[in-house]
This record gives C-alpha cells, structure tokens and sequence, in this order.
C-alpha cells in the first residue's frame, strides 16, 4: 500500500491534558496579552489546566518577572471570559515568568534549557510546550535555535511540542520551507499548526452534526443540495496598526487560505473511518485535493472577485478608504475583500457551487455557514415564492456570534386559505446549554497538551490549501491581464461584482 510521508504514527487515544511548561516566543505581542494568556487564565478559572502548568514568557526586551505579570493582568482585565478576579489572578500569576533573549541568539535557549532542566530535576514537569507566536519572520530562527539548543529533544519522561502560529507561510514554497525546518526540529506528530478557527465550538459541531444524525447525511450531497455559502464578515479594518501585517496579506492569504477553506473542508469532508487525527485529516485534505483549480486570469476573473472598500460608514462611524488606512500602501493592489466560487471534484459534490466570500468594513462581524437544498418539485403547492426559491429550505451553521443552527422550512400559515410562509427551527448554544462557549485558544491548548492533533493542520493540509490559493494570486500579481480591483463603500455588503458572481449561477448571497 502506497504510504502517505506525511502522516506518522499518531494514532492515539484521546489522552487527558498534562502539565507542562509552555514557553511563548512572542511574549510582548499582542496574541499573547489579547488571547494566549487570557486563554490559560481562564483554563485555570474552570478547573482545566494541569496541576504544574508553568508558563514563560520569550522576548527580546529586558523585563522582571513582576513587570511582565502586571502587563498581563492589565489586559485580561480587559478581555477575560470568565471575568477578571484579582485573588485568582494572583495564583495564577505565580506560575508566569519572563526569559529575556533575542530569537537569534543561541545562549539564550541555552539558559533557557538549563533553566528548564533544573526545574525537572527538582521535581517540576518535563513537558515543554513551545509556542511561536512572534512575527512570522522569526520562525526560522526559532526553531533552529531550540534544536541548536536541544531544547526539541525531550527530556526522559517528558515529551517536547510546538505550536506554530499564523501565517502558515505567505504561499506554497514558503510553507514547505517552513514545513521542512519545522520538521527538521520536530517531528510531525509534535508539530501543531494551529487554526483558530478549528477551535471554535460550532466548527467543532459540524461533524457531529454530520455524522452523528440520521438526518443530514443522506441529503448531504449534489442531489439534495443545491449550493453552499459561506461567509465571514467583519466590521474591523486596519485598527491597531494592523495594516502593516495585512497590507502584505490581503483577505484571500488572511482568512481563505485557513480558516475559510478549514470550514469548507469540515463541510464537504467524507465521514472519516475514526475520529483519530489523521483519521480526520486524512478526509480534509481529499477536499482540498479536489479543489477544482483555477489557473490564469481568465479562470480567476470569472470565478474570483477581489476589492477594496472605500470610504463609508460602519455601525454609525465614519471611516476611510482601505488605502488611506495607517500602515497601508496608498496605492495598494491588497484586497480586503474576496468572494469565490469553487467547486470541489468529487462524486459527492460534481456540479455544487461552494461560493465564499470574506470581508473587513462591512455592516458587521458575522459567520455562518449556510447550506442550500434543492427545491421540491413546484407541482402541489405552485405559489411564486416556491418558485422563485424565497422558501428554499435552508439550513444554516452560525459559526459567531449567536452560536447555533437553524433550518428554514415551509409552513402553512394558520387560516382557511392555503397560504405557505417560511418558518426557521433554531437551536442557540447560549439557551440549549445555558452557557458561554470557550474560547478557541482555550480548547486548542488543552488539545495540544493532550497531544491530540485533531484540530491542528497537518503538514499537507496547509500545502494543498497554499497550491489552490496561489494560482488566484498569481493571476492577481503575476499575469499581464490581471482581473480587475472592484470597489465597495465601506459599511455595505460587497462589492456589486460579487453579486454578480451569483447571479450568473441564478443564485444570491444569503442576507445576514
Ligand atoms: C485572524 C485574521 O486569523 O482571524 C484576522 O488574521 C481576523 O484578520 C481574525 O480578523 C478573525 O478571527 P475571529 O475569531 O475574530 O473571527
């Protein structure tokens, strides 16, 4: 049998999460104050993390162990799910230390190590959790250096991982670069791309939902289901300076490349054979496999809509165009807005649009999948709306917020005449469980802890999905004839191209 080199024997049971020391690279950054530590924090508040959790903090300025706490404490009083409690913080902060270094600088993973070291042999964990949540520029030097330092090979009893931050890579060569040195380090049952979006409950109910109902299943394909949609609207633009980052980025490489095709791959993934890591995984990357390509700017204008917002108005507030953004070139070709139609080719989905469609600067922030069914046969009930499809039956994933599913269906609206109205059935996670759900780093944490990968991206996974998203930009930047920057006014839905993207096929994006 033809073996994948990719997948190693990882095959495990779902273990239990276990102590360990997590060292975050990246330790002044934003990722860390806003959702790396919170996150731990609030592990800690719910009674999950493992007794001896340490965590240290890895950055290039000088800063006590006092100073480095209080600015973290600063910012989970901001953002804290589980609200900020001065008595807990305390305790927890006793856990949290800071290791000044440069990334490139060798002798500070060597004192890192001895340090780490010595904790074991007094006792402590021998379980090391690297987390590389600097710039992504750094990675590189990161990885060798923890092998330089031997810091990668574990310590007897213990084991030695790494998390690997967003962007993956900024194309195909880049990520299998990152892949190689990545791999050179770590093994790949040790390596964890993380993608926050995995980590997100209602992602995570998406194959329950498939497969442990009766239902949906049989209907899941191109017989029953007429097209898919999925979208993932944000208010934000470029606050923060984060037009520096995405400027080099735009909203295909940002969101598309991961989080959205992840999605469409739970979507229109085959149930796998065991919900092992690679039996998962195995199944996503046969989606991104059969990702019709798009090759050349003719395949790309006629199936691809890229734009810019300009000047508007969003909830109230005035903002400017995508150019005048702070950190943002002002002649700028960087969408900050996409809208595809794709086509996955398989037996399952031959002739199903997956249509996808990701902005900032629109009307709100807003996810959801939404799965189209064909419509019944307009022969009993011969009203327009049946017709036209305003009563479709729809079934739609809300990813964030309002958590839940609901489904759309046809009803007889109560009287003497036969009149049909569309009704929804919806479930929200916030009344059926009465509670908030964690937030993904949380989960994803505990996973990594666990060693259960199921929610990471595999090696090939990230490969597949760079190869369908270079060739669009490629014929965005490579091509003499490149398809055309649409606009949109900040604060509305898109641009009117990606409308028409739709209406070609007949078909409207879904109102939110
Ligand atoms: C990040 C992107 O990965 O995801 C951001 O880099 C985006 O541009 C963010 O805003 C969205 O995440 P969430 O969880 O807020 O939907």
């Amino acid at each position: 049998m033809e073996t994948n080199p990719f997948i190693e024997d990882d095959q495990r049971v779902k273990n239990r999460p276990q102590a360990c020391t997590v060292v975050i690279f990246g330790a002044s950054g934003d990722l860390t104050h806003r959702k790396l530590v919170p996150a731990i924090y609030n592990l800690m508040v719910d009674g999950e993390l493992p007794a001896g959790l340490k965590v240290i903090g890895f950055a290039r300025r000088e800063k006590s162990d006092e100073v480095f706490r209080k600015d973290l404490e600063v910012l989970n009083q901001k953002v804290s799910r589980s609200g900020h409690n001065a008595g807990l913080w305390e305790k927890f902060a006793g856990s949290i230390s800071y290791h000044q270094g440069e990334f490139q600088d060798v002798t500070a993973y060597e004192s890192l190590r001895t340090r780490l070291d010595a904790e074991a042999a007094a006792g402590g964990t021998p379980n090391r959790l690297f987390y590389l949540a600097s710039a992504p520029e750094a990675f590189d030097d990161i990885l060798l250096n923890l092998k330089a330092s031997g810091l990668n090979d574990p310590i007897q009893g213990g084991w030695s991982r790494v998390i690997i931050e967003k962007p993956f890579g900024k194309n195909l060569p880049t990520a299998k670069h990152l892949n190689k040195v990545a791999n050179e380090v770590f093994p790949e049952r040790e390596t964890y791309r993380i993608d926050h979006y995995l980590g997100k409950e209602t992602a995570q109910n998406i194959m329950v939902l498939r497969f442990a109902n009766a239902i949906f299943e049989p209907l899941w394909n191109n017989r029953c289901i007429e097209q898919v949609q999925i979208t993932c609207a944000e208010n934000l633009g470029m606050e923060g300076g984060r037009g520096g980052y995405y400027d080099n980025a735009g909203a295909l490489r940002d969101m598309v490349q991961n989080h959205l095709l992840q999605l469409l791959s739970l979507i229109a993934m085959e149930p796998p054979t065991d919900l092992s890591a690679d039996g998962v995984r195995d199944e996503k990357v046969k989606v991104l496999r059969s990702l019709r390509p798009l090759n050349g700017p003719e395949a790309v204008g006629a199936s691809v809509v890229r734009a810019q917002y300009t000047a508007g108005t969003v909830q109230g507030t005035e903002v400017v165009g995508y150019r005048r953004e702070d950190r943002v070139n002002p002649g700028s070709l960087t969408e900050s807005y996409v809208a595809l139609r794709i086509f996955i080719d398989t037996w399952r989905w031959a002739g199903v649009p997956f249509y996808i469609r990701m902005g900032k600067r629109l009307p709100k922030k807003t996810t959801e999948i939404s799965i189209h069914f064909r419509r019944p046969p307009a022969v009993l009930f011969n009203a327009p709306a049946v017709a036209a499809g305003a009563a479709d039956n729809v079934l739609v994933i809300r990813i964030q917020p309002n958590e839940g599913i609901s489904l759309r269906m046809q009803s007889k609206m109560p009287g003497p005449s036969l009149r049909l109205e569309p009704v929804k059935m919806d479930f929200q996670y916030s009344t059926s469980f009465g509670k908030s759900s964690p937030e993904a780093y949380e989960r994803l944490l505990l996973d990594a802890m666990a060693g259960d990968a199921t929610l990471f991206a595999r090696r090939d996974e990230v490969e597949n999905a760079w190869t369908f998203v270079d060739s669009i930009e490629d014929a965005w930047h490579k091509s003499e004839n490149p398809p055309k920057m649409a606009e949109y006014p900040a604060g509305s839905w898109g641009p009117k191209e990606a409308d028409e993207l739709l209406a070609q096929d007949g078909n409207a994006w879904r109102r939110l």
